[in-house]
């Protein structure tokens, strides 16, 4: 399939709307986000600038009924995120409630607040897998980025607990400018530590992150380094170490299919009970997100207008309407678009055929010039 290398010199004429998106597939995954509470401060959070405080979070048995609710609407597996998960004082009834509703149970942790007694426990509750954050490789700047002495040697002191208790682990390395260079002992501590898979994702800049932007985006030397390392490390770990590689927007010339299409394949619960198609569309100005207290999960992925308004390709504009990778990359993503361009419906400037798109390459400019000091979220207490 081809694309055309350059936006169009003359306006084209607007191809008829497309059909109304057809009714939506179950979705595969949950990502449960517990609580916005976390000892950590990384300055690329997904969750939104304004956090939920903890007397907004839903309880034990309201997420036990969301479980009940995914599994019936056809989901297979529930990623149980934050903030921090284990923040949470009922984790271990939360990780067991997921697994008796017959989700496939995913714990996103950074790590620091679970020791072997709590570990041990989820695991007889039935946690699946663990997916571990890391900062860096090199324990100061690891623990700078993540706003928190010690975490990084409590990161691994937790890995090595996973390890030895059979459970699955993945590495999670969000890279950006002031790690990118360690991305090589980034790919030996996994190993090191008997990770399954790595998942080296660059920076996706909303919230946290645009606020941050100018710290973190890389140069292109980097990136094209840090890709080179990634092909290498894959053919000689092949068998051995799974690497996932999610891809920086701003060097692109076409947009990631995010979330695989906006209410095709995905949905997430925040802390308060908003029900979201994607982590940070809370973030999103002019939507009515559903809530769990008051709506079933089925309705919410079904019939809501919040879920229905990016569905599909008949809300697209052009250049994305009768674009032949319309229903390849669903027009990019909603919140990087409203981010750069303040209408959450236009193309993702990530795309080379959005008029917007320049918008990309002045922000790597102005990044490369800027310094490295991080705009962090709050410290946050964590209870008990
Ligand atoms: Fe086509 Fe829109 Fe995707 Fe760009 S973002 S490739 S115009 S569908
Ligand atoms: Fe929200 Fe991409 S992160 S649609």
């Amino acid at each position: 399939m081809t694309v055309p290398a350059a936006p169009p010199a003359a306006p084209l004429a607007a191809p008829p709307a497309a059909p109304l998106a057809a009714p939506p597939a179950a979705p595969l995954a949950l990502l449960a986000e517990l609580t916005h509470r976390c000892p950590l401060r990384c300055p690329y959070c997904s969750n939104p600038t304004a956090l939920a405080r903890p007397g907004e979070e839903l309880d034990t048995a309201t997420w036990a009924r969301v479980f009940q609710e995914a599994a019936a609407l056809g989901c297979l597996q529930v990623h149980l995120s934050g903030g921090e998960p284990t923040a949470r004082r009922d984790i271990v009834a939360l990780v067991r409630a997921a697994s008796e509703a017959g989700l496939y149970t995913n714990l996103i942790t950074s790590g620091v607040l679970t020791g072997e007694a709590k570990l041990q426990a989820l695991a007889e509750a039935g946690l699946d897998h663990v997916q571990l954050s890391v900062q860096d490789a090199e324990p100061v700047s690891a623990d700078r980025i993540g706003g928190y002495r010690g975490g990084h040697a409590k990161k691994l002191d937790f890995a090595r607990l996973v390890h030895a208790s059979g459970l699955p682990l993945t590495l999670n390395a969000v890279v950006h400018r002031q790690n990118l260079d360690r991305l090589p002992q980034l790919i030996e501590l996994a190993l090191d530590l008997g990770a399954g898979r790595l998942e080296v994702a660059h920076v996706q800049y909303y919230g946290w992150a645009l606020a941050n932007r100018d710290a973190l985006l890389p140069t292109r030397a980097q990136l094209e380094a840090a890709t080179a390392t990634v092909e290498a490390a894959r053919r000689a770990l092949k068998g051995r170490l799974v690497i996932d590689y999610v891809v920086p927007d701003y060097y692109a010339k076409r947009p990631k299919s995010c979330m695989g299409g906006w209410g095709r394949q995905f949905l997430a619960v925040s802390p308060a009970g908003r029900v979201l198609p994607c982590h940070a569309a809370e973030s999103l100005p002019g939507f009515d997100f559903p809530n769990v207290r008051q709506v079933s999960l089925q309705w919410a992925w079904e019939d809501s207008e919040a879920f229905n308004r990016f569905r599909g390709t008949g809300w697209m504009p052009l250049p994305c309407r009768g674009c032949e990778r319309a229903e390849l990359d669903w027009g990019g993503c909603r919140c990087q678009a409203f981010a750069l361009t303040g209408d959450a419906a236009s193309t993702d400037p990530a795309c080379a055929l959005s008029p917007h798109h320049g918008v990309l390459s002045l922000a790597v400019d102005a990044a490369i010039e800027a310094g490295t000091a991080f705009t962090y979220r709050e410290p946050q207490k964590i209870p008990g």
